[in-house]
């Protein structure tokens, strides 16, 4: 089985769960061969990046930035796995109230520092998501997973 590593912010049964959870269950329905392991942020390791063959981060906007969970993820994982995960191909999930743009920015930033090659756009939700929103996250995690299951990441 391929892995396919999501690493999530956001509070319980918020706007980043909800999205997280239809992520899992449109991977479950559509990819049978990748596993995907979710993970809050401040629980995710560096073992669990080493280990990843794709990365889905889905985050709110705190502050004009990441969550700080998430931050505390980079912060926790980039020396124990810096040179170790060159051209790891990645996606990004932002929920925000009125903007995300900086969100997006940062985590691009610190991505290109880890050496990851992201596979999309970042899908930007400001506002509640509606169906055609949680639908682009869905194709985002679908992308990548199917990307593993065919060989192309
Ligand atoms: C502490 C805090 C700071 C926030 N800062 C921003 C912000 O800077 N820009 C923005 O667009 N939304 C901001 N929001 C709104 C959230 O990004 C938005 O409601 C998001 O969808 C929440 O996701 P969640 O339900 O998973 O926590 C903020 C929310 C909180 C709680």
């Amino acid at each position: 089985m391929r892995r396919l590593l999501l690493v999530h912010g956001g509070r319980p049964g918020g706007r980043a769960a909800r999205l997280v959870a239809a992520i899992q269950a449109a991977v479950l329905a559509d990819v049978a061969d990748v596993t995907l392991l979710v993970r809050p942020a401040l629980l995710a390791t560096a073992e669990d990046l080493l280990e990843a063959e794709a990365l889905l981060l889905v985050t709110p906007e705190h502050f004009g930035y990441m969550s700080g969970a998430l931050k505390d993820f980079f912060d926790r994982t980039f020396y124990p796995v810096e040179g170790k995960t060159p051209g790891l191909r990645y996606g990004l999930v932002v929920t925000a109230g009125t903007d995300g743009t900086g969100t997006c920015r940062g985590v691009e930033r610190i991505a290109r520092g880890y050496g990851w090659s992201e596979v999309a756009e970042p899908v930007l939700l400001v506002g509640e998501p509606d169906d055609a929103g949680v639908g682009r996250a869905c194709e985002l995690g679908l992308a990548l997973a199917a990307g593993l299951s065919v060989g192309i990441y």
